[in-house]
């Protein structure tokens, strides 16, 4: 089998985080191209990784096996509705923006097209995202296999059961990086009012968080343990989780990220 063609409409950061992952993978430059309305955008992708670019996105869907939507949602209606109906048959699309559900897309390209949604975060941009994925039941077991191959080349994905569940995901994940960042914040402030200069309070910070971030992934006990752990009785630790407790953190946390995926859930409605 010859090598896939992989097409992207819309060439910004996500555009360009995938395409530079997948050629760090297996992917070869005359696999992948992209388009976009900004010349500029594309001279640089161009330059960047040698990859075939062009501002028609028609000739684009003409081109390509796998068309990888990387458009913002508010114009996505309007980038699907122009594209040719004479597209490859069978052509697998990747929908990466975020609240445009699987039932619109299928009405903006047609009933019959293969249709992978994706809600990827933003670590994305450093190869360390991690994406949930929903496919609905025309896409192919090869299909899903290549879509892996794309989403894992900046991170990790992990395939989902119902697409209401995307609403979960963007709360958990693609809503997550800045629930810790919003934790590291607070920490910063609180070693510098506990004394420290803002410079080492932040450094303490960060790499206590990507430290634990690493121990979590790589351990084989869950992270309740690794708390227990690392919490001796009447020592600092209990202290802090004490407190932490009896201001209900995990409560805070369930009400943040309720609050989340409803709000995903009513913008997949404004977007339909
Ligand atoms: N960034 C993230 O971390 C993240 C996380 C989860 C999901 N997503 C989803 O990923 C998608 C892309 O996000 P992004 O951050 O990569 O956005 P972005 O940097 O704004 O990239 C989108 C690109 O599409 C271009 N574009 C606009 N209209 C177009 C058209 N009609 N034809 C072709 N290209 C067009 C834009 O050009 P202009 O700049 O000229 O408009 C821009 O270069 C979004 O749908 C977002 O919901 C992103």
């Amino acid at each position: 089998m010859t090598a896939p063609r992989i097409g992207f409409i819309g060439a910004g950061n996500m555009a360009t985080s995938l395409i530079g992952g997948m050629l760090q993978g297996s992917f070869k430059p005359n696999q992948l191209m992209a388009s976009d309305r900004s010349d500029e955008q594309l001279e640089r992708l161009g330059r960047q990784f040698g990859i075939h670019t062009s501002t028609d996105n028609a000739q684009l869907a003409r081109d390509c096996d796998v068309l990888v939507l990387a458009v913002k949602p508010q114009v996505l209606q309007a980038v699907c509705r122009a594209l040719p109906n004479e597209r490859r048959a069978g052509q697998l699309v990747i929908s990466i923006a975020a609240g445009v559900t699987c039932s619109s897309l299928a009405e903006w390209l047609g009933a019959d097209t293969p249709l992978v949604r994706c809600m990827p975060n933003t670590p994305a941009l450093r190869g360390q995202g991690v994406s949930g994925l929903y496919a609905v039941e025309r896409v192919s077991d090869q299909q899903k296999k290549l879509t892996e191959t794309i989403l894992n080349a900046v991170g990790i994905s992990l395939w989902l059961e119902r697409e209401a569940q995307i609403d979960a995901v963007t709360a958990v994940s693609g809503s997550g990086p800045a629930y810790f960042f919003y934790l590291m914040e607070a920490m910063i402030d609180a070693g510098e009012q506990l004394g420290l200069p803002r410079e080492i309070a932040e450094r303490l910070t960060l790499f206590t968080a990507l430290g634990a971030a690493d121990m979590a992934v790589h351990s084989d006990v869950d992270s309740a343990e690794l708390r227990r752990r690392v919490t001796s009785p009447n020592g600092t630790t209990e202290q802090a989780i004490n407190s932490f407790t009896r201001d209900d953190l995990p409560g805070m946390v369930a009400r943040a990220m309720q609050a989340a995926a409803a709000r995903s859930a009513e913008l997949s409605k404004e977007l339909a």
